[in-house]
């Protein structure tokens, strides 16, 4: 099956914000990905709700809200009203997950959950039920433009041995360098949703449609 893309808008061009998220729209994105950053919990900053806010007016596309945050019981009100469909938090940065997940759902968004790259699967032993979805940071978080890290692809492949073996409906979302060469490995190894940034669809001097397009064609040759 193939995955369904998420594009990664801190990557966007901000400058002409809009004019991304109507080109995304009609190169039949799936998702956007809103990755937030308090500059603690990663060394970085991004965006806040508004942007999401203010994007929510001009396209019905569902967002994909990735809080790379610490506290983020704190803020998960607030960016589902924002307009986030899907949330996910830090499993490294919540003291109490179960209670987590359910302030999600009660706050009216689909729960996930995301990993470190060195973060072992057996964290979610005890939530991988509750969830909708599991992000696997393939590269470490924070920055956009990196490398995968070492192992990322047989991590997608024991995500998905444990999702298949305990029998839920979860999806897997990859979040990191997925370039054009990584795409269809991590496709393979088992990702539902692929968190498109600089290594394919905002590639440098490559245009939205056109990183789609060559994006989607790749993978349909799976
Ligand atoms: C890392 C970011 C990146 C970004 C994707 O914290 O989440 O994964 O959105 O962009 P590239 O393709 O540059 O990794
Ligand atoms: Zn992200």
């Amino acid at each position: 099956m193939k995955p369904k893309l998420s594009a990664s808008i801190m990557c966007a061009n901000f400058c002409s914000l809009e004019e991304d998220i109507r080109q995304l729209e009609e190169a039949g994105i799936d998702y956007l990905h809103f990755d937030i950053m308090d500059g603690h919990f990663v060394p970085n900053f991004t965006m806040g709700p508004d942007i999401l806010r203010m994007v929510r007016r001009i396209t019905s596309l569902p967002f994909d809200t990735h809080l790379m945050i610490e506290n983020p019981d704190r803020y998960i009100p607030i960016f589902v009203e924002a307009g986030s469909n899907l949330i996910f938090v830090h499993i490294e940065a919540c003291i109490h997950m179960n209670r987590t997940i359910q302030l999600i759902k009660k706050s009216g968004a689909k729960a996930g959950v995301a990993l470190n790259p060195s973060t072992p699967l057996c964290r979610l032993d005890y939530v991988l039920e509750d969830v909708s979805a599991v992000l696997l940071m393939t590269v470490n978080p924070g920055f956009a433009g990196q490398k995968l890290v070492s192992g990322a692809i047989s991590k997608i492949e024991n995500m998905k041995r444990m999702i298949e073996d305990r029998k839920v409906k979860v999806d897997i979302e990859v979040d990191g360098n997925v370039s054009f060469a990584n795409a269809p490995l991590m496709a393979k190894a088992g990702a539902d949703i692929l968190v498109c940034g600089t290594s394919s669809i905002f590639k440098p001097g490559l245009g939205i449609k056109e990183g789609v397009k060559k994006l989607t064609l790749t993978l349909s040759r799976l």
